[in-house]
């Protein structure tokens, strides 16, 4: 490594290309200029894509990726220091516009800008969400390859179960006949033991009815208590599209570059095409410096956008393609008139409540104490293993459905009876970092099949200006229901015999709070703490293809146009009942896989 590094200085003092690292600084360092595929953002999906289509040794693919380095990122690599937050040099930085039924705060909306994309900075969870969800992207697309039968190869391919860092007996805690040992994506069960792992589940045993065990959530049916997969390495390190997708078997590939430090501003309509009715957009218009120069680059086969659900439907407004009206009215030539680019914008607003606890063996003191921070560190250089290999403070996630009066009362916005509309995440310590003093016990709770939609638009002619977004946080009065039943879970399975004498009291503002306050009580404890739970999908939603909205078709081609596909979350149709990065995988390994098969055919 040493050795290598020193090469690669001597290299740059002779000013030599970089033909043997096939990551690269600057666009300017490249050693072509002629690529089949361009790929915007090398992010979850799109470091799929490039995976994928160079297995094809006549395919050349180039992945433009406006953030820095994942290599040598300590901070993105210990799983556990993702509770403190996405670092800002690798964020977007980006917030919602302020959100009327949230105190009209400002919600911190993170994306990761960095190679890898979210994945190199999110929580890690595993959940691929309900079967019902993937048959409702099928029967919305009218396209049986989305369909939870047909997304099962994909899953396969995506993960590579492997075994945790630093506990041996998993048996009974997942069902390998649903997983994939053989895929590229590490996924593995909790890798350090909590002292209250076995309270969560003597909770649920106490409690029954819906608090009941499920042996794996990733089974098609998530209902119930599990235990908790991460994306997480046997060696206790993260897994992204960064170190998977792109290890160094891969990223050695001859027909695969990586550039950085790109910002891509829009795509540009090629020349007209006489043998089709659509515009071609097979050129990409970027910049190194947000202040300088734009320069193009041509691909010859196709433009695959994969900036995610803010950065793609952001080129696409830049490019003229969205709302005519509304882009006419802003001074963008409209190009292609599809309203749907922005809408439909849908995530998952989570809240957390915690409790003081008579224990000191909670997680609380890796975020607030450098001693014992420097001691977990030191366990986790030498031996892979201690409590940093895990992401957050427990080990368990639960689901629900709400009671059916709500459903009845508002209609029902999930995928199916078999998913979810709530989730829990029982933590031994604060999710994040805790107040100065004290021992938690926390449980995040979330609406997971939310009814409210929001949009991201553009407000300006600048390329590079943030784009506002509203995810429209309880619009729909469905979810704020759904949120206060969720407290009240929470309250009821903390009020469990197990943990007497080991829960000491509600802290903070739920002190005030029982499952038996009025409404107004809930609603004012979730207006104050509610934040993203960072899975926002749908800007540039698949729809069947002749449907009279949407932005893809099924097989994620922008409608109407030529050498143009959208590989990212953003294509989402409707959000999945379950943090979103193993649909993104999917949504990035079939897309490779109908890119693929395009131009293999002849
Ligand atoms: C803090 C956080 C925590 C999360 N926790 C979890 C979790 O625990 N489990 C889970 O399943 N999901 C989680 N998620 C969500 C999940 O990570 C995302 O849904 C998923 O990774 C999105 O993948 P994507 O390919 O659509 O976009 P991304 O992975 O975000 O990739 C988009 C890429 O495009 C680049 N890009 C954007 N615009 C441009 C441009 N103009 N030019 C060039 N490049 C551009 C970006 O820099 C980025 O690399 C979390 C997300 C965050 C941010
Ligand atoms: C690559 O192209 C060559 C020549 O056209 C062809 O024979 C070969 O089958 C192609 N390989 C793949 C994997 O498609
Ligand atoms: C976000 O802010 C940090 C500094 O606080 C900066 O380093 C980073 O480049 C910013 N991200 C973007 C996309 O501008
Ligand atoms: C592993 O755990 C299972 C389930 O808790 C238990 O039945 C089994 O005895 C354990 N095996 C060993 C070797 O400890
Ligand atoms: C023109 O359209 C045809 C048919 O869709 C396609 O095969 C060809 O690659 C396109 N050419 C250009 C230059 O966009
Ligand atoms: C397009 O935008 C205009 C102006 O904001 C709006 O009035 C119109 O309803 C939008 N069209 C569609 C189809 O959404
Ligand atoms: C939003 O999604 C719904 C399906 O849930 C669809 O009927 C509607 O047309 C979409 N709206 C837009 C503007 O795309
Ligand atoms: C930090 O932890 C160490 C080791 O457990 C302890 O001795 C010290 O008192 C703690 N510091 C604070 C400020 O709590
Ligand atoms: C652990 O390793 C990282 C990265 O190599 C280093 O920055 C850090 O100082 C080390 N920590 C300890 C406590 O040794
Ligand atoms: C849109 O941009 C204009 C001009 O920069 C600004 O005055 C206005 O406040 C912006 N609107 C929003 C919602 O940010
Ligand atoms: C805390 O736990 C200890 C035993 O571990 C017990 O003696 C003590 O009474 C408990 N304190 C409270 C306030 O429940
Ligand atoms: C609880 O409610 C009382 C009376 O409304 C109020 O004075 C107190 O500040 C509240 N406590 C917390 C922690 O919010
Ligand atoms: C909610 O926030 C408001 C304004 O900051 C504050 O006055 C109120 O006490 C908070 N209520 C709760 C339950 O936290």
């Amino acid at each position: 490594m040493q050795i290598s590094r020193l090469i690669l200085i001597i290299w740059h003092i002779f000013g030599l290309p970089l033909c043997f690292a096939k990551v690269y600084n600057n666009f300017r360092d490249l050693p072509s200029k002629h690529y089949d595929f361009v790929i915007v953002g090398g992010g979850t999906a799109g470091n799929v894509v490039a995976n994928r289509l160079t297995e094809n040794p006549n395919f050349s693919v180039l992945v433009l990726e406006a953030g820095g380095t994942n290599a040598n990122a300590f901070e993105i690599e210990v799983p556990y220091f993702s509770t403190r937050g996405v670092q800002p040099q690798f964020d977007w930085n980006y917030s919602t516009i302020p959100q009327n039924a949230l105190n009209d705060r400002l919600i911190p909306m993170q994306r990761g800008f960095v190679l890898g994309g979210s994945s190199s900075v999110n929580r890690m969870f595993y959940t691929r969400g309900s079967a019902d969800d993937y048959d409702r992207f099928a029967a919305v697309t009218g396209d049986e390859g989305w369909s939870w039968k047909g997304v099962q190869k994909y899953l396969a391919m995506n993960e590579k179960f492997e075994r945790p860092a630093d506990r041996h007996n998993i048996s009974g805690q997942f069902n390998p006949s649903v997983h994939s040992f053989t895929g590229i994506n590490a996924v593995s069960l909790p890798g350090f033991a909590q002292n209250i792992d076995s309270m969560v589940f003597d909770a649920v045993a106490e409690l029954g009815g819906i608090f009941h065990f499920n042996e794996d959530y990733n089974s098609g049916k998530p209902l119930g208590f599990s235990w908790l997969q991460r994306t997480v390495t046997t060696q206790g390190h993260r897994s992204s599209s960064a170190t998977s997708y792109l290890a160094p078997e891969f990223i050695e590939r001859k027909n695969l570059d990586v550039v950085l430090n790109t910002r891509v501003s829009r795509v540009i309509p090629s020349r007209s095409n006489q043998s089709s009715s659509g515009l071609a957009f097979r050129t990409v218009e970027f910049v190194h410096d947000l202040d300088g120069p734009r320069f193009t680059v041509e691909a010859s086969k196709e433009v695959i956008l994969s900036g995610g659900v803010f950065g793609s439907a952001h080129i696409l407004l830049n490019s003229g393609i969205g709302n005519s009206t509304m882009l006419s009215r802003l001074g963008i030539s409209p190009l292609v008139n599809l309203p749907s680019v922005g809408q439909n914008l849908t995530d998952h607003p989570i809240v957390e409540t915690d409790w003081l606890v008579n224990s000191t063996q909670t997680m609380d003191d890796i975020n607030r104490n450098t001693t014992v921070s420097d001691e977990d560190e030191a366990e986790f250089n030498k031996t892979g293993m201690g409590p940093l290999v895990d992401s957050s403070a427990g080990n368990q996630i639960a689901f629900f459905r709400v009671d059916e009066s709500l459903t009845e009362r508002y209609g029902d916005p999930s995928a199916g009876r078999d998913s979810p509309h709530l989730e829990m995440i029982p933590g031994n310590g604060w999710s994040g970092i805790p107040p100065a003093t004290g021992n938690f016990f926390s449980l995040g709770i979330a609406v997971v099949s939310p009814a409210s939609r929001g949009s991201m638009t553009i407000n300006s002619t600048d390329p590079f200006a943030p784009p506002l977004i509203n995810p429209g946080y309880f619009s729909s009065p469905f979810d704020i229901a759904a949120m206060r039943q969720a407290m009240r879970i929470a309250l009821k399975y903390a009020s469990a015999p197990t943990w007497k004498g080991y829960i000491l009291s509600p802290f903070g503002a739920l002190a005030n709070i029982t499952a038996a306050s009025d409404d107004d009580v809930l609603d004012e404890y979730i207006q104050n703490s509610t934040f993203s739970l960072a899975h926002p999908v749908g800007t540039v939603a698949m729809s069947a293809k002749g449907a009279d909205y949407g932005v893809v078709d099924p097989d994620l081609r922008v409608k109407g146009v030529e050498g143009l596909r959208v590989v990212d979350a953003s294509v989402f149709p409707f959000i999945t009942s379950a943090h979103t990065q193993a649909p993104a995988y999917v949504i990035g390994e079939r897309g490779a896989e109908l890119i693929k098969a395009n131009y293999e055919r002849g």
